[in-house]
Order: C-alpha cells, then structure tokens, then sequence
C-alpha cells in the first residue's frame, strides 16, 4: 500500500517535470510566419496588445469585418501542443514558461502562512492568456454588480446595457458553454450538506445569485475552449499574430492621439501604426505596466523611475482581489476515496475514459459545487451575495508537497507543521466577493523586463476579515450537517504556526488562522478603472481619459469586482467594447449614420 503511494508520487513527480520540459521547448518554437520587415512602420486598422481572453474576443469582433486590418500583439509563444486542451491539465502551466509567474510584494496585513508573505499570481504568457489555465467557470456576476459600476451613469440599465452582451457571448455560433462534464462523488455528499443546511439547491448557476449548484464552464467536447480557440476556428486573413512580441509604449501625437505601438520582437525594436486606434489588452498588470511606461500613470511615481509623464492618470490603483481561505480545514479518514486522487489521475482507465467519452476525471475543473450567500442578509434570494463557497474534492496534502504547495507559495513552516499532517480533505474554501481592501501596481523601474511591485494589500480593511469570519462559520455548519458526519468529516484542529498560542476553534484563532491562511482567488481586477470621476483610467467608452484612439478593455477596467470568477464579465465587457469601438468607427466615417437611425446597427458588425 504504502510502496504503491510512493510510486506514484515519483511518476507524478517525474511527469510534471517532463511536462515543464515539454512546455519550455515548446515556447522555443513560433508557427508565425509574418515577416519583421512587413510591419516595420506598416498602417493596421487596429492594434491590440495581449491575445487573453479580451484582447482574442476583440481580434474576432473587429475582424469580422473584412476591410478592418488588426495587428494582435502577445509577449507569449504562440506553439501549444494541443493535448493541453484537457481541462485539469490547465493546472500544470503554472510555473512553467507560458506563465509570467508573477509574485506580490510582502503582505502587511495577511498571507503570513506563504513564503516571504507573498501570494503567487500565475498569469497567462501565451496566445490565449490566463484563460489557458483557468479553472474554466463561467459566472456572469449579480446585476448589482453593474449597477455599481455605472453608478455615473445615470441612464444605466442592466437589462439593456450588459445582459445582450452576455448572451451575445453565450449564443454565438460557437458558444462555449456546458455543464459540469464531471463531477466526483463529493458533490452530492456536498450539495446534500449544503441542501441539509436550508441553502437553495438549483443545478442552473449562470447569474450569482444566492443558492448553491454546480457551475457552467467553458468546455466544449471535453476540451478548454476560450476566446482564442474560438479566433483560432475563423478564418481570418485579415489578423495578424505576432507571438514572442513585447509591446513597449503606446505611441502619441502631440494632441494624445495614440498613433502606433512601439515593441520588440527578437532582439529588435519596431513600430507599427494604427489608423484607428490602438486597444490595450494586456491584463490587470499588463496594460497598466504599458500605460505607464508609456508616460501616462501617476506623476510622482513616474517621476521617481525617470519617466517622463505625459498624462497624470491614477493608473495601478484600485488593485482588487477576491481573497479565499479554508484549504484542508475539512478533514476525513484516510482511507475515504472521491476517485479524483492522484492515483485515479494517472490512473491509464482515466485516460482510456477520456479519449473515449471526452469525459471523466481528466475533464474535472477542480470546483465542483458552487455557492453564493450574503451574510447580512440570509433570506432574500436576489440580494447581492457578499460571499462564494466553492467546493474542491481535493486538498493541498493530496500530492505530498511535490508540487501545488510550491504553486501555492506556502511556507517551510505552514507545510510541514500542518498541511503535512492531514490524511485527507477536502476544500471547502469562503470567497471574499467585494473586498474592501484596495492595492496598486507600480513599476519598479523602466526596465521592460522587471516584474512590477503588486501588492494587493490583501486584508488591510477589517471588514475584509470579518466577512470572511463569516464564511468559516458556514464551513463549522457544513462539517457538522449530516451527510458530512455521516462521511466521519472533522475540522481540522492541528496547531498553524503563528496562531499555537490560541484556543483552537475561538474567535481571535479564527481571525489569526485568516490572516495566516490569506489565498488569492486568481481574480485580481482594477488597475485602469473605468469610469466618470477622478479615480478613473478609462471612460464608460472604454477610452483612456484625455486621449484619442487609446483603448483598455480587459480585467483591468473593472471599476470593482463581481460576484464570481470574473472571466466571463472580462468577455462580456470586450463584447461591449468591440461595439462600441466600430461604432465610434462607423460614426467618424459615416458609414452607419442611416442604419443608426433606422436601429439597424448589427448591419455594421457583419
Ligand atoms: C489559476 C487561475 C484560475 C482561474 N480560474 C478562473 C475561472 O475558473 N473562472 C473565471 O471566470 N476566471 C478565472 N480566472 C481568472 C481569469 O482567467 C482572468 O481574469 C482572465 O483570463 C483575464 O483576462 P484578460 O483578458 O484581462 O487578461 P489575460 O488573459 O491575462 O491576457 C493578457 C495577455 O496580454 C499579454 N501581454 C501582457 N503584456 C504584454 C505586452 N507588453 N505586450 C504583448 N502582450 C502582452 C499576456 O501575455 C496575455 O496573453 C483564473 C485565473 C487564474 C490565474
Ligand atoms: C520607419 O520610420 C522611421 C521614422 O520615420 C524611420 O526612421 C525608419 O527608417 C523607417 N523604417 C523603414 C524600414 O522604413
Ligand atoms: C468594405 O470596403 C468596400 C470597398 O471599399 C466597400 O464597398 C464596403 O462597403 C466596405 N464594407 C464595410 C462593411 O465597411
Ligand atoms: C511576515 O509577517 C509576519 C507576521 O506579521 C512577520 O513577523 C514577518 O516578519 C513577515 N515576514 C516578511 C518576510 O515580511
Ligand atoms: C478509518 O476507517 C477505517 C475503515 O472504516 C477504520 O478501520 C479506521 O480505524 C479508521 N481510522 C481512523 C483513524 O479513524
Ligand atoms: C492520519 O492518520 C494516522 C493513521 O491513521 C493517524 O494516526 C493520524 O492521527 C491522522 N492525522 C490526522 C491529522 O488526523
């Protein structure tokens, strides 16, 4: 028994560094086939930097119009061997070349069970971006999140301002939307607990609102399917790629018209112009990386990395993240089997399974139940939820600290007083929906290569702490309901370093355990806020403040987190901008004057 845990933890050891390996030659390697000298001062319609989730639903949009040219700009590879479609390999890229393995300054206020204080925050280096290893649920927010968005604007309506957006998204040809292709039979134990708790139990979870169920996800035949597989099935001669391309600054002319990008691709530093405009899609520390080291940021701190500011824009603040706790906290006996260990994982059925059926284990997206609560308010159902309970029939101890411990940047300490000596469990893990918490991204010199200074400031707000004290009272209910008892769960009550000197299970080991236990979400959103007042980088039209032809649309933008996994809100706001972006094309030439009037605007989309 114990000699058949040993040999696969070594397989599994051995695998996950063949895999890195295979990813590290492949990001060598580019398909890409357009010439440097065909770009060198080249006029494209549009350029957008970044291939993630906006940057590609964008690239489709605007590139359904035949007569638009679009220059798509991404940092990353562009060679992905294709069997990283399945879904729970997605895990695997973190750390590897396709990610720009970023990490936060030390947290003051929380996060102290990981090394140095610092959270890791994987983010996609490669076409596709973070959505080639996300988790894949898709979770369109609570209306109210919206409404708080536009709170300036007073005409703002949900149902005609954001929902056509959302099933625009939803309804296309290729839409990427199913159900849960696998569940492990810890859902039902978990869904049971939860429905024994009172907790409304629907299976149809698209809006959050308060409830449990399981979530829908982006899959399509067992496979990861994001905005840019869905470019990747186009035909679209008028897109082109540059992988291995690092944009460097936005170009303008005196009146702040963007008029080019300036990037370097193989050692060589080139310019392109757009005739239109230019769209950053760079990501949540991307694109305000860029702004800045374009000149537009904020005065003071430019100014003290010697560069020159040509428009002062609190650009990097407003850093938000939905901060999660609870990993093995819900304990069972060793010998308990949800059949999606390790062991099943490498398990040669589990593939048969797969290439057969494309379903099974391999198909499994970590959450498998998915809840929404407001603490303040129990009863309504349609109120706002202020907290996420997902479900993950796993825990960090299920690899013996090989591996996800590492992802996770948990410390020497944490590890091996703790997590190390759970048998078994699974996570049940309270999501802080609207932090009060607020951070910045700032550069920590003009060199293009530094990672910026992210710091989050996880926990800084002690209402932050309190909500989430709140979740850990539903997780104490979840252990004790009956179909849980029933499984022989417990608490786990081991002594966590930095909190030994407290009464397992009081209110200051609670409050000292969340601090300690401080994890990312991977939801981190904010740094170019879009919006009418001061604190804001981008107006409602998606256009930086004060400038001409400059666009942000991506994570970024989020004047404030919603109520979810915020993937599917970035692909609905890059579904708004595409519109509003041809729109104020079409206006400028003319072109759509008549069909605006008649209401014929989706003519203009083609
Ligand atoms: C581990 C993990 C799990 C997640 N799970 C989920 C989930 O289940 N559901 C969900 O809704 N959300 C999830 N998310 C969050 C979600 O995936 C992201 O919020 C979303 O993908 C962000 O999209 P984006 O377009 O803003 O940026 P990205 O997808 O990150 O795209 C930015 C792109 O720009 C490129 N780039 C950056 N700088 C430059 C430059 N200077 N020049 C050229 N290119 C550049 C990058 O390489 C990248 O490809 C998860 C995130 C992580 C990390
Ligand atoms: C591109 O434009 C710059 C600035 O106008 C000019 O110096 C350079 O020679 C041009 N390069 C090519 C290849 O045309
Ligand atoms: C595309 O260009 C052609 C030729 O200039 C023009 O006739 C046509 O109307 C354009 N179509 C759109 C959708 O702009
Ligand atoms: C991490 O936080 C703890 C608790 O506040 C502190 O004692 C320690 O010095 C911090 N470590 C670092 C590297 O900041
Ligand atoms: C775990 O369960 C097995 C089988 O039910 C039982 O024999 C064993 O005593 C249990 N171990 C603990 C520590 O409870
Ligand atoms: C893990 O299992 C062993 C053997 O069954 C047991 O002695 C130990 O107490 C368990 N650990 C925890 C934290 O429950």
């Amino acid at each position: 028994m114990i000699g058949g845990r040993l040999i696969i933890l070594i397989l599994y050891i051995v695998g996950v560094y063949v895999f890195s390996f295979i990813i590290g030659v492949a990001n060598l390697f580019t398909f890409n086939n357009v010439s440097l000298e065909s770009l060198v001062n080249k006029t494209f319609d549009y350029i957008i930097v970044g291939s993630g989730s906006a940057g590609s639903l964008l690239a489709k949009r605007l590139s359904q119009n035949k007569n638009l040219t679009i220059l798509l700009i991404e940092s990353g590879g562009d060679v992905r061997p294709g069997f990283l479609d399945i879904p729970s390999l997605g895990l695997m890229l973190q750390g590897t070349a396709y990610d720009w393995k970023y990490t936060t300054v030390p947290q003051k206020w929380g996060a102290y069970g990981l090394a140095g204080n610092r959270s890791k925050w994987p983010m996609g280096k490669l076409v596709g971006g973070t959505a080639q290893f996300n988790n894949l649920m898709y979770l369109r927010g609570h209306p109210d999140d919206f409404k708080e968005w536009y709170k300036d604007l007073p005409s703002f309506d949900y149902k005609r301002d954001i929902l056509p957006y959302y099933k625009k998204l939803e309804s296309t040809g290729d839409s990427f939307l199913s159900r849960l292709p696998f569940t492990s039979s810890a859902a039902e134990y978990a869904l049971n607990a939860f429905k024994s708790l009172g907790y409304n139990v629907n299976k149809n979870q698209l809006d959050s609102f308060v409830g449990f169920g399981s979530p829908y996800v982006n899959i399509k035949n067992g496979k990861r399917w994001t905005s840019f597989h869905q470019l990747l099935s186009h035909d679209r001669p008028n897109v082109f790629l540059l992988s291995h391309t690092t944009a460097l600054e936005v170009l303008f002319r005196s009146n702040y018209e963007a008029y080019g990008v300036k990037y370097i691709r193989s050692g060589e530093t080139v310019v392109s112009l757009a005739r239109h405009g230019v769209i950053l899609s760079a990501g949540v520390i991307g694109s305000p990386k860029l702004l800045m080291m374009s000149g537009v940021g904020v005065k003071s701190h430019l100014q003290s990395v010697n560069i020159e500011t040509k428009l002062d824009l609190p650009v990097g603040d407003n850093l938000q993240d939905h901060i999660t706790t609870g990993f093995s906290l819900v304990t069972f006996n060793d010998t308990l089997d949800f059949g999606v260990g390790i062991s099943t994982m490498l398990n040669p059925l589990t593939a048969l399974e797969y290439f057969r059926t494309q379903s099974g284990p391999w198909t499994t997206v970590g959450c498998e139940v998915n809840g929404f609560i407001n603490t303040k308010n129990p009863k309504n159902p349609l109120a706002q939820p202020d907290l996420q309970l997902m479900m993950l029939p796993l825990g960090i101890e299920e690899d013996s600290g090989l591996y996800l411990r590492k992802l996770m940047g948990i410390s020497d300490a944490t590890w091996y007083n703790y997590f190390h000596h759970v048998n078994k469990s699974i996570a049940v893990l309270p999501v802080l929906l609207h932090p009060k918490s607020r951070g910045t991204v700032r550069l920590e010199s003009k060199n293009i290569d530094k990672q910026p200074l992210i710091d989050p400031n996880y926990l800084s707000v002690e209402d932050d702490v309190e909500t989430l004290y709140e979740g850990i009272q539903i997780v104490k209910k979840f252990v004790d309901a009956e179909p849980m008892r029933n499984l022989g769960a417990e608490l786990n009550a081991l002594p966590l370093p930095g909190c030994e000197h407290l009464t397992f299970d009081s209110e200051p080991y609670w409050f000292c355990y969340l601090r300690h236990m401080t994890y990312t979400a991977y939801h981190p959103v904010g740094t170019c806020k879009m919006g009418a007042d001061d604190a804001s980088v981008v107006g409602y039209d998606f256009k930086v403040r004060g400038t001409n032809r400059l666009y942000v649309v991506d994570a970024s933008v989020f004047p404030t987190l919603t109520s979810g996994n915020v993937n599917a809100a970035v692909l609905m706001m890059a579904e708004k901008a595409a519109d509003v972006i041809l729109e104020q094309l079409f206006l400028k030439t003319g072109f759509c004057c008549i069909l605006e009037i008649f209401k014929m605007k989706t003519v203009c989309e083609i």
